[in-house]
């Protein structure tokens, strides 16, 4: 049989992170070992039982058996912005600010092609979801990335991207709060982001997929949309995966500047034919009806948190207790070489899976990230396997 080479955009790109983990994963499972998968961000508990009895019912009524309209049921868009107002006090227009996604990822992973010619560059904040920049090499753009450090709270240092940068910057890519050191950003940097943004044209990507995942009322992750002359140079890509346990589902929404979600929405009107109306209906309840079991989601993540906290802050690991996400970035502790090689050994020897940091971008070298989506006692065990290498 012949073997096709691949496209140049896909030859020269590594395996997609949380697909080669999987591979490593079922090589060590195969040889008989009790795998404890804390790679990827995937909630394992289910979905609300009132969201899948909205989805029962809406799968049997004919008129959602045909396609669905590209941008989204006017009632999904609504409930998107009564969440959004209902949530951060932001006001959006959901006939021209607000389109569905199948999924935040496929929202982003469109986006550049909307407004990114070849050769245009475009800053991307790292260690970062995978997807920012891949996408954007798709389009042809020219990534230069935005370290995040401890030293700055891991936000980016907004004060070292010289002058001609931000002229020739055609787009800005961040995640707050952040996947994956779990930092959250304020509205005094967001505001300063903007004014860089308005200055010099700068599209500014926010992708808010953990906000409703905190730790603290007093430190309620924001939206970028709730800082004034955002809806000027933004575009916000949130989903429902994390905040309602439906990764599965695929249902997420863009909403912001009204130019930047029709050129979206252009991109998506040839590529898909939109997202299935049961799913929306879904969708809808989760939105009006969901803040309760949110809420009871947030408190077992705390449970977790700590648990897995104060185990490694006694045995000698220091990372930062995370605000928001269900995400802990650590550093590898010293002696266990990197990122790769510790997370490589824990593996082999303990069962226990994390992701290497430098697989989310160079600044990642050096840290580790656990996942939060298994039950106390699985934590507790998985702790107790890393305690004794
Ligand atoms: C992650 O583990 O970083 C996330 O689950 C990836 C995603 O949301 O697609």
């Amino acid at each position: 049989m012949s073997q096709f080479p691949l496209a140049d955009r896909l030859a020269s790109l590594p395996p997609y992170l949380f697909a080669e983990i999987d591979r490593i994963k079922a090589q060590v499972a195969a040889r008989g070992v009790d795998i404890i998968s804390l790679g990827i961000g995937d909630p394992d508990l289910p979905t609300p039982e009132f969201i899948i009895e909205a989805m029962a019912q809406a799968i049997r009524k004919p008129a959602n058996h045909r396609y669905p309209s590209y941008e989204g049921m006017p009632a999904y868009r609504e409930a998107v912005a009564d969440w959004y107002k209902a949530r951060f006090g932001a006001s959006l227009d959901p006939k021209t600010e607000v389109v569905s996604l199948i999924g935040s990822k496929e929202g982003i992973a469109h986006f550049p092609l909307a407004f990114v010619n070849p050769g245009d560059l475009v800053l991307v904040c790292t260690p970062n979801y995978p997807v920012y920049n891949v996408a954007t090499g798709f389009a042809g753009g020219e990534v230069r990335y935005l370290p995040l450090t401890d030293e700055n709270d891991f936000l980016p240092d907004l004060d070292a991207v010289d002058e001609a940068t931000w002229k020739r910057a055609k787009m800005i890519f961040l995640n707050y709060p952040n996947n994956p050191t779990a930092a959250t950003a304020n509205k005094e940097f967001f505001a300063r982001l903007i004014a860089i943004a308005k200055a010099h044209d700068v599209i500014v990507v926010h992708d808010t997929a953990y906000t409703e995942i905190y730790y603290d009322e007093a430190k309620k992750p924001i939206s970028i949309l709730e800082v004034e002359g955002a809806k000027d140079v933004a575009i916000e890509f949130h989903s429902l995966s994390k905040t309602f346990n439906m990764t599965g589902w695929r249902v997420g929404m863009a909403v912001g500047n009204a130019s930047l979600v029709a050129g979206l929405g252009k991109i998506k009107e040839n590529v898909d034919s939109g997202l299935f109306q049961a799913v929306q209906e879904a969708g809808i309840a989760a939105m009006r009806h969901g803040d309760a079991a949110t809420a009871e989601l947030r408190t077992i993540y705390k449970q977790r948190r700590d648990t897995v906290i104060d185990a490694l802050h006694k045995i000698g690991i220091n990372c930062r207790v995370p605000d928001a996400t269900f995400y802990i970035w650590s550093p590898v502790p010293a002696g266990y070489g990197t990122s790769a090689e510790f997370v490589s050994r824990l593996l082999q020897e303990t069962g226990v899976v994390v992701t290497p940091g430098n697989g989310f971008g160079k600044p990642g070298e050096g840290y580790f990230r656990i996942s939060l989506t298994v039950g106390t006692e699985r934590l507790e065990e998985a702790v107790s396997r890393i305690s004794k290498l």
